[in-house]
């Protein structure tokens, strides 16, 4: 199994002289107005392509469960910031992110390599759409991902305000492999058990996991699952239907656009804050 290396094993690791301060091997850089420079607590590495982290919470930030803040880090006169959704809820003391490793990925390169102590540079505002005052009033919330796509839900599966709006809530994630489908897997399972909201969430929630190119006993894009009818009949739900569910959406570009095109075609009206409606959508974080 993975270790997850904490705060607590790096400050022992220093304190035992084993290991440097790792910013004391680079150049210090100034931390760019409006941002804040938060510490790493822990990493934990899931596939060659996902890993996710936890950073320290600024006193003064707030967010809104399920949307994304722009992080960097501090290795450069001017660090690149890219757009990432919380994965934690808005309760939470700390502060979670699901993120993809890209070889040459100008922020990823980097960041795949942070360990507990490393500093991770984060934009004080925080934005986005898939939030919950963007949806009008629905029984069903269903929350449509693949890959990376899954870090806004994570989020919001985790905030009792989505309970008390919604009495089902239909989470999907589609990945390529078996191995990338494990952060979301075992975020369910533990909320299922969480002493403090566990009890509220425990028959509501569903997790409807596929892959795509590993051999699986459930199989295939969820797109073609919702068309040819196979989500239902595995979930036994009944069809997706505009004037009872509301829909969220969250993933690559060419996911978004089919999955868009599939509620559309059954009537949803896409919705904002301003304006909210019977679905919304968002791109997830792509290198
Ligand atoms: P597929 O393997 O058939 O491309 P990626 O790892 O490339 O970001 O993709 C994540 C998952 O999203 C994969 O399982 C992929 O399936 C799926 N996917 C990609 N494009 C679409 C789409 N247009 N509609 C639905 N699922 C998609």
């Amino acid at each position: 199994m993975h270790h997850d290396m904490t705060i607590h094993d790096k400050v022992d690791a220093m304190q035992s002289g084993s290991a440097l301060p790792r910013d004391a091997e680079r150049p210090a850089f100034p931390i760019p107005a409006n941002v804040y420079a938060e510490t790493v607590l822990s990493v934990r590495h899931y596939t060659d392509r996902l890993f996710a982290f936890r950073i320290t919470r600024p006193q003064a930030f707030r967010f809104r469960s399920g949307e994304f803040a722009m992080i960097g880090l501090p290795n450069a006169e001017k660090p690149v910031f890219r757009a990432y959704s919380i994965a934690s809820p808005s309760w939470d003391e700390e502060i979670e992110f699901f993120s993809i490793k890209v070889q040459d990925g100008p922020l990823t390169k980097y960041l795949q390599k942070i360990v507990p102590g490393d500093t991770v540079l984060m934009r004080q505002k925080s934005t986005g759409t898939l939030i919950l005052d963007a949806l009008t009033p629905g029984r069903r919330l269903f929350m449509i991902s693949t890959g990376t796509g899954f870090a806004p839900f994570a989020s919001l599966v985790r905030d009792p305000e989505t309970f008390e709006k919604f009495e089902q809530v239909i989470v999907t994630h589609t990945c390529r492999d078996h191995a990338e489908l494990q952060y979301g897997v075992e975020l369910i399972e533990n909320l299922k058990h969480d002493p403090l909201i566990g009890e509220l969430v425990n028959d509501r929630v569903t997790l409807y996991s596929t892959t795509t190119r590993e051999v699986t006993p459930r199989m295939g894009r969820i797109t073609r699952l919702i068309e040819n009818g196979r989500f239902y009949t595995d979930l036994d739900i009944a069809p997706l239907n505009p004037e009872t569910d509301r829909v969220m959406i969250c993933g690559s570009m060419d996911m978004i656009k089919d999955v868009k095109e599939l509620v559309e075609a059954r009537d949803f009206v896409e919705g904002s804050v301003s304006n909210p409606g019977q679905f919304v959508v968002e791109r997830a974080f792509v290198g």
